[in-house]
């Protein structure tokens, strides 16, 4: 099938690939020509693992190719997906203008039957704003030509976005319409030769599935979080709960490790935009999301008072800080923790040495020339001067250090471990205080 993804940032590069690699003829765009310019030159602009072949592949096979142009774009694709940034708006909600700014070009060139398919997360309602839009854009034009709009969210993870694309648990596919259904279907055959996976709903109800997803992942990290710091309280060890309910088969294990906050590109906007759509469009307050996004606000600074709580006043103290990725194999800092540790750090007069295998331009992208923080090339050598080591994110390098080495290099040796990656009882065992969350 001919392909258009419109937006070729993480979902866009991963699912025209991924689509690419199956047999299909794609075509990327993005209105970003340094993107356009390095996939052009054979790089990505992103780090993700296993992309990088399958992009070479793919293009050398002659099935993938990237541009700029609107107009080439509109036309390839019988199947457009729209697969562009919703970032949150200054009130919470989810910012439309890209996805409007995409259909309202697909309405403006397109000469042919068109499914227009949102990839990207949009609010309850979007389906039917992309209709308008195209709908408006082709009545400017006088002509009348046939199109449908479906909503396929994906559910791919950052860091297994690969994987997540080429074995989907379920393939959400919301449709008004047997003929976008049946193309859909097809597009999708070859991820689920095992058996089907595909769930066909409303326009509505696939909109709301995928922050329906997002907020309940979101809502047991923070429960986790919370629960970790009365455990701390109470003198519980946390990791010992987690196991214990994790094994209910009704709870399960996954995502349920207490942390310091969930961040990325997806929990926070999405449980944002989802309070919002519910008050604005449903006046309905939700209660549970709004307990969550604030609990996880407050948990972003918890490695910051523990600092505190050891060290008092951190003005002068410099501080060693493994991890800045919102998480492991990806180089994504959008509403990374680590941002706010640092930010809180420089607040209160400390100064950082960071290392992290894959996120260290996107730091210095965001944080600029700071001479309060500096880059390590390895993690040995972001301890040496340092008060003490703060584990961000975990990394698998991470997860089984040289403890002489810590204890030998920083100056107060203590970890403070915002992921629970490591045994309290072992790390002081080789003289090193430790602070865990909810240890
Ligand atoms: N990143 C994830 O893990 C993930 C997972 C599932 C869903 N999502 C959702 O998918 C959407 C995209 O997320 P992302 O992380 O890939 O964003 P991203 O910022 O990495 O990429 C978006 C791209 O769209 C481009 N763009 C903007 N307007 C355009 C236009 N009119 N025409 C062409 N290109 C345009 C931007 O230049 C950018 O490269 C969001 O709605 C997000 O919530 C993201």
């Amino acid at each position: 099938m001919k392909v258009t993804v419109i937006g070729t940032g993480y979902v866009g590069l991963v699912s025209g690939t991924c689509l690419a690699e199956v047999g299909n003829d794609v075509l990327c765009l993005d209105v970003n020509p340094e993107k356009i310019r390095i996939l052009n030159e054979g790089g990505i602009p992103i780090f993700e693992p296993g992309l990088q072949e399958m992009v070479r592949r793919n293009v050398a096979a002659g099935r993938l190719h990237f541009t700029t142009d609107v107009e080439r774009a509109a036309h390839h694709g019988t199947i457009q997906f729209v697969a562009v940034g919703t970032p949150p708006d200054e009130d919470g909600s989810a910012d439309l203008r890209y996805v409007v700014a995409a259909a309202r070009n697909i309405g403006r060139l397109m000469t042919d039957y068109k499914v227009v398919v949102d990839k990207s997360t949009v609010p309850v309602g979007t389906g039917e704003k992309v209709k308008a839009a195209i709908a408006d854009e082709l009545q400017k034009r006088g002509v009348s030509i046939p199109f449908s709009v479906v909503s396929n969210p994906e559910f791919l993870k950052e860091g297994a976005a690969v994987e997540d694309f080429m074995r989907p648990d379920r393939v959400i596919i919301g449709a008004d319409d047997e003929q976008a259904v049946f193309l859909m279907r097809a597009l999708y055959a070859p991820f689920q030769r095992n058996h089907e996976r595909l769930i066909v709903t409303d326009v509505k109800s696939a909109e709301l599935t995928k922050y329906a997803a997002n907020a309940m992942l979101a809502t047991r990290i923070s429960f986790m979080n919370e629960l970790a710091n009365l455990a701390e309280k109470l003198g519980a060890d946390i990791e010992m709960v987690r196991q214990g309910i994790g094994s209910d088969p009704r709870i399960g294990y996954h995502f349920l490790y207490p942390g310091c906050g969930y961040g990325g590109s997806c929990f926070p906007k999405d449980v944002k935009a989802l309070i919002k759509t519910a008050s604005d469009d449903a006046g309905i307050r939700l209660k549970v999301l709004s307990a969550v996004e604030e609990a996880n606000d407050a948990q972003k600074h918890i490695l910051t008072e523990k600092l505190k709580g050891r060290f008092g006043d951190l003005a002068g103290k410099h501080f060693a800080v493994w991890g800045l990725a919102f998480k492991p194999n990806t180089d994504d800092m959008r509403e990374a923790p680590s941002r706010e540790l640092i930010a809180d750090l420089f607040a209160a007069g400390a100064t950082v040495t960071t290392y992290d295998p894959v996120a260290m331009d996107e730091a210095r992208r965001i944080f600029g020339e700071d001479a309060r923080l500096g880059f390590a090339k390895t993690p040995k050598e972001a301890l040496s001067e340092a008060d003490a080591l703060v584990v961000v994110t975990e990394w698998k390098e991470f997860r089984s250090p040289d403890f002489d080495e810590i204890r030998k290099l920083l100056k107060t040796p203590a970890i403070f471990d915002g992921r629970n990656l490591y045994d309290p009882k072992f790390v002081r065992g080789m003289g090193i205080e430790y602070f865990g969350i909810g240890r």
